[in-house]
C-alpha cells in the first residue's frame, strides 16, 4: 500500500503540518484537581504523540460552569495557562504543532458537577437521558440564556483564547460537536428560541459564528478551527435537517479562511449510547448519506475528516482531496507513534481499553509503547 500522500507537508491556514495525521481531541481527565491545571503526566502524554503533524487537545473549559469532566484541563486561569504552556513547549520541542480545543458544555452537566449551579443552554430543554458521569441522575432543565448572557459567554471564549495564546498554542479549535453548547445552539432539537439566536438556520448558526469571530480577534482566522458532528446523537442531540444547517454554516465559514473545519461522522461515540428501539427519528447515516463527499460540496476551505477512519479510507479521502488531513481518536490512544507505524508498515495496536479512557493515572494513558519499544520488550 502506497501511503506516501499521508506524509506530505500540509498547510492548514497558518499551520504547516509535517504530515496529514492529527490526534483527535480526547478527554482523558488527568489534570490536577480541583484547579484543573495540566500537569507533568499530561506533558508526557501529549509529547509522546509528536510524530503526528498536529495534536488537538482534550476539550478545555472556559469557566467553572462550563465543564462536566472532573480532570479536564481548563483555560480560564493563569495557572491553567501556565500548566498548558509546559505541554505546548514539550510538543514544540519534539517537532509537532498543538491546538487547544476550546469548550463550553452548556446543558450537558448536572448541578452536583458544577457546585450546585443550574447549567445553561439556548432553551429550557433537558437532555432526555441520564448522566453516567453523575450517578445516572437525569439531566436538569438548563437556564435559557438571555441575549446579554450570550454576549458574556462569547467573551469567556475570547478570554480562553487569550490564555491559550499566552500558553503558546498554535491555534484553537472550537468544540462545535457532540451536543455541547455550540452544538446545542446549532440544532433544532435543543434550540427552540424565538429571538435572533433561534428558528432559521441563519439564526441558529449566529452563536457559533460570533464565537468564531471572537476567537479570530485573538488568533486570526487562519489559526482558528471548528469541529462539527451534525448527525451525532451523543448528549441527546438531534436536528431535523442537518444538511440544510451545514449548507448554510459551511457557506458562511467558507468566507472566513479558517485553518480547517473538522467533521465528525456519526459513529464511534456509539460506545456511549445505548440502542433505543423506541427512537423513530431518521437514523444518522440516512440524514447525510455519503457524509464527507456531501459536506465537501458546501465548503471551500480545508477539511479534516474524523470518525472510524482506517488507513485505507484516509488514503481515499486525501487522494480525492475530500479531506486535507485525518484525525484519529482511539487509534492515537493505543498508538502514540501511529504515523511511524504506518510509514514503516508496522502493525497497528488495536487495543481499546475503555476502563482507562477517563481514569487510571498513567495506566492506559502514557504506558502504550511505540512499536520500537514494544519490539524491544518482546525480544528481551
Ligand atoms: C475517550 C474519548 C474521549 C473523547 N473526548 C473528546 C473531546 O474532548 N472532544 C471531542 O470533540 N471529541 C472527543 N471524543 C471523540 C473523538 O475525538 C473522536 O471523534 C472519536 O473517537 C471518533 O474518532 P475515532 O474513530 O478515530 O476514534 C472522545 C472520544 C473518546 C473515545
Amino acid at each position: 500500500m502506497d501511503t506516501s500522500i499521508l506524509f506530505q507537508e500540509t498547510q492548514l491556514g497558518a499551520l504547516k503540518l509535517k504530515n496529514k495525521f492529527i490526534v483527535a481531541p480526547l478527554t482523558r481527565m488527568r489534570a490536577d484537581q480541583p484547579d484543573m491545571v495540566p500537569n507533568d503526566l499530561m506533558v508526557e502524554y501529549y509529547s509522546q504523540r509528536a510524530s503526528f503533524g498536529l495534536i488537538l487537545t482534550e476539550c478545555s473549559q472556559i469557566s467553572p460552569l462550563s465543564h462536566c469532566f472532573p480532570g479536564s484541563g481548563g483555560i480560564f486561569t493563569e495557572e491553567q495557562a501556565q500548566g498548558w504552556k509546559k505541554v505546548v513547549d514539550a510538543v514544540h520541542e519534539k517537532g509537532s504543532l498543538i491546538m487547544l480545543q476550546i469548550w463550553h458544555n452548556g446543558r450537558a452537566v448536572n448541578p452536583s458537577q458544577i457546585g450546585g449551579q443550574q447549567p445553561i443552554g439556548p432553551s429550557p430543554i433537558a437532555i432526555d437521558q441520564n448522566n453516567f458521569l453523575a450517578n445516572n441522575e437525569p439531566y436538569p432543565v438548563p437556564h435559557e440564556l438571555t441575549i446579554e448572557e450570550i454576549k458574556e459567554v462569547v467573551q469567556q471564549y475570547k478570554r480562553g483564547a487569550e490564555l491559550a495564546k499566552q500558553a503558546g498554542f498554535d491555534g484553537v479549535e472550537l468544540h462545535g460537536a457532540n451536543g455541547y453548547l455550540v452544538d446545542q445552539f446549532l440544532r433544532d432539537g435543543s434550540n427552540q428560541r424565538t429571538d435572533i439566536y433561534g428558528g432559521s438556520v441563519q439564526n441558529r448558526s449566529r452563536f457559533c459564528l460570533e464565537v468564531i469571530d471572537a476567537l479570530a480577534e485573538v488568533f486570526g482566522y487562519d489559526r482558528v478551527a471548528v469541529r462539527f458532528s451534525p448527525t451525532g446523537r451523543y448528549n441527546g442531540q438531534y436536528d431535523s435537517n442537518p444538511l440544510a444547517l451545514m449548507e448554510y454554516l459551511l457557506g458562511e465559514l467558507s468566507k472566513r479562511n479558517l485553518a480547517f473545519v473538522e467533521l465528525k461522522r456519526h459513529g464511534a461515540l456509539e460506545y456511549f449510547i445505548k440502542n433505543n428501539s423506541e427512537d423513530k427519528r431518521i437514523p444518522p447515516a440516512q440524514q447525510i448519506p455519503d457524509f464527507f463527499n456531501q459536506l465537501r460540496k458546501f465548503y471551500q476551505g480545508n477539511l479534516v475528516a474524523n470518525d472510524g477512519i482506517k488507513i485505507e479510507e484516509a488514503l481515499t479521502l486525501t487522494t480525492s482531496n475530500t479531506a486535507q488531513a485525518i484525525s484519529f481518536g482511539v487509534l492515537s490512544i493505543s498508538n502514540p507513534d501511529l504515523p511511524i507505524r504506518v510509514k514503516n508498515n508496522w502493525e497497528i495496536n488495536q487495543t481499546i481499553d475503555k476502563n482507562t479512557w477517563f481514569f487510571g493515572g498513567s495506566k492506559g494513558y502514557t504506558d502504550f509503547p511505540t512499536y520500537e519499544q514494544q519490539i524491544n520488550v518482546s525480544s528481551s
